[in-house]
């Protein structure tokens, strides 16, 4: 299955020079969206997983069903004001704008094997700041997975140290 003629890719948006990989697109395709996470569980498959983590919201609909199917639990990493309990956050810029990203003080045990797990690797910043307050929090990073990689914004330079995976490229 090419998982690219399932993928949109919507030119300017949100701003112009932004190529936009709209995965919506696979998700609402049974089989697809089925076996890009069969594929992953695959790819990932010689880690040691206890958690996996995943940054909102496009992060949870990879990082969720992929928890599912290896049979490890699920971590928010979610923006600025949305969890209930005590927190910590990091700050961080996007490839367009800036955000916070949160986690609940207990949400890892020290020590944990934790996967992080989401659909774009860009610039790197979600991710790196999710290794961030993972590491915070006493975790050890894994791995990192990706359905898509957009290799010309070198958001694997970001991750120094952190193995990285993902099903699909494209330039930018
Ligand atoms: C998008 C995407 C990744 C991130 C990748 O999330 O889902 O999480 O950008 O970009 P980066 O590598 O440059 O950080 P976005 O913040 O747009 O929010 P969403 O997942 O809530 O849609
Ligand atoms: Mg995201």
């Amino acid at each position: 299955m090419d998982f690219k003629d399932s993928i949109r890719v919507i030119p300017d948006f949100p701003q112009p020079g932004i190529s936009f990989k709209d995965i919506t697109t696979l998700l609402q395709n049974g089989p697809a969206y089925k076996k890009a996470i069969d594929e992953m569980k695959e790819l990932v498959s010689s880690l040691k997983i206890d958690v996996i983590a995943g940054p909102e919201a496009r992060g949870f609909v990879i990082g969720a069903p992929l928890a599912y199917a290896l049979g490890v639990g699920f971590v928010p990493i979610r923006k600025s004001g949305k969890l209930p309990y005590e927190t910590i956050e990091v700050g961080y810029d996007l490839e367009y704008g800036k955000d916070t990203l949160a986690m609940h003080t207990d949400a890892i045990k020290k020590g944990q094997n934790v996967l992080i797990a989401d659909d774009l690797l860009a610039t790197g910043g979600t991710i790196s700041t999710s290794v961030n307050l993972v590491n915070q929090l006493g975790g050890n990073v894994v791995g990192a997975a990706f359905l898509i990689e957009l290799t010309a914004l070198n958001g694997r330079a970001k991750l120094p140290g952190i193995e990285v995976f993902t099903m699909l490229t494209y330039e930018d």
